[in-house]
C-alpha cells in the first residue's frame, strides 16, 4: 500500500540497475557521458526534448545559480548546468532520488556544478531571493496547494529572475487511469489546468509571461518510440510497474485528457 508521494517514487537499487544496464550495453562506467542517462534521468514527457524547451525559457548563464524543485535523480539539473554553465541546486522529497542524483552526477563528472538535498517544494529550505532562476518539471501533479507551491518558487527567486514550470496539466473531462507515473492512486494526484497554475502565479505576485502547450511532443513521445531503444529507460528508475504507468499516461494523452504545458513567469 503506497501511503505517500515518497513511497510512490522511492525504491532501492536505482543507480545499480542503471549501471548494470549500461554495462550490459557495452558502456564503460568509468567514462560515462551524462547524455547516455537521458532516457532514465529525465522523468517528464518529452525527456531531453522537454528539458531543452525549459533551457530555452530560463534565461541564465555561467555564474548564475538555478534551483530545480522536485529534481528527481537530477537529469534536468545536470543538463541545465552543463548547457548553461550555471550552478544548479536540486531539491526533492524522495531521499532515494536525491542519493541517486548525487551519485550519478559524480559518476558523469559534473558533481562540481550541481548539488542536491532532500526537502519539500511547499517549504523550501532557502532564504528569500536566493536564486537567479527556478525550474520545476512535472512535480505540481503531486501538490494540491498550487498557491503555496507558486509562492515558494517566487519567494526564493530574485527580482528580475525567471520561474519556469513544465507540468502535466488537465486538458479534458474524464477520470484518469491509475497508476500514473506520478501517483499510484488518485489520492496523491492533483493535476490541474494550466489556468490554475497561471492564476496561482499571479496571485503570489508573479508576472505571467507565456504558456506553451507541448501536446505534439507528448504524442510523439508516447506513440513514436525510437527505432533503437536507449540502453536505460524510466523502467530502470521506477522498476517493472513503470510499464503500466506509461501505458496509462499514453492513453490519457491520446484521449486528450492531459498535456504538458510550459509556463514562464517573471519575478517583478
Ligand atoms: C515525475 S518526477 C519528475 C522529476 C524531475 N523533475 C524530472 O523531470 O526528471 C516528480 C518528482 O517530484 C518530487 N516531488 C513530488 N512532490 C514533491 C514536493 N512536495 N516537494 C519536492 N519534491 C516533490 C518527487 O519525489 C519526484 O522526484
Amino acid at each position: 500500500m503506497v501511503k505517500s508521494v515518497e513511497q510512490h517514487y522511492g525504491n532501492d537499487g536505482i543507480v545499480q540497475r542503471i549501471l548494470d544496464a549500461l554495462t550490459q550495453a557495452g558502456h564503460n562506467i568509468d567514462e560515462l557521458d551524462a547524455d547516455v542517462l537521458a532516457a532514465a534521468d529525465e522523468f517528464h514527457i518529452g525527456g531531453r526534448e522537454g528539458t531543452t524547451h525549459v533551457a530555452a525559457a530560463i534565461n541564465i548563464a555561467a555564474g548564475d545559480h538555478l534551483l530545480d524543485v522536485g529534481c528527481g535523480i537530477g537529469g534536468a539539473a545536470r543538463f541545465l548546468a552543463s548547457s548553461t554553465g550555471a550552478s544548479v541546486t536540486g531539491i526533492d522529497l524522495t531521499p532515494e532520488f536525491v542519493d541517486a542524483a548525487i551519485q550519478l552526477s559524480d559518476l558523469v563528472g559534473v558533481g562540481a556544478l550541481v548539488d542536491f538535498k532532500v526537502g519539500s517544494a511547499l517549504d523550501l529550505p532557502f532564504l528569500d531571493n536566493s536564486f537567479d532562476a527556478v525550474t520545476m518539471l512535472h512535480v505540481g501533479m503531486n501538490i494540491e496547494n498550487k498557491v503555496q507551491m507558486m509562492s515558494e518558487l517566487a519567494r526564493v527567486c530574485r527580482s528580475g529572475g525567471t520561474v519556469v514550470v513544465y507540468d502535466v496539466t488537465t486538458t479534458g473531462e474524464g477520470d484518469l487511469p491509475y497508476p500514473m507515473p506520478w501517483s499510484t492512486t488518485a489520492e496523491f494526484s492533483f493535476p490541474e489546468p494550466a489556468t490554475t497554475y497561471e492564476a496561482a502565479g499571479v496571485d503570489v505576485g508573479l508576472e505571467h509571461v507565456s504558456s506553451s502547450n507541448h501536446y505534439d511532443l507528448a504524442l510523439k513521445f508516447f506513440n513514436e518510440p525510437p527505432s533503437t531503444p536507449p540502453p536505460v529507460s524510466l523502467g530502470h528508475l521506477m522498476g517493472p510497474r513503470m510499464m503500466e504507468m506509461r501505458d496509462n499516461a499514453s492513453d490519457a494523452i491520446n484521449q486528450g485528457l492531459i498535456s504538458p504545458v510550459l509556463m514562464t513567469f517573471l519575478v517583478p
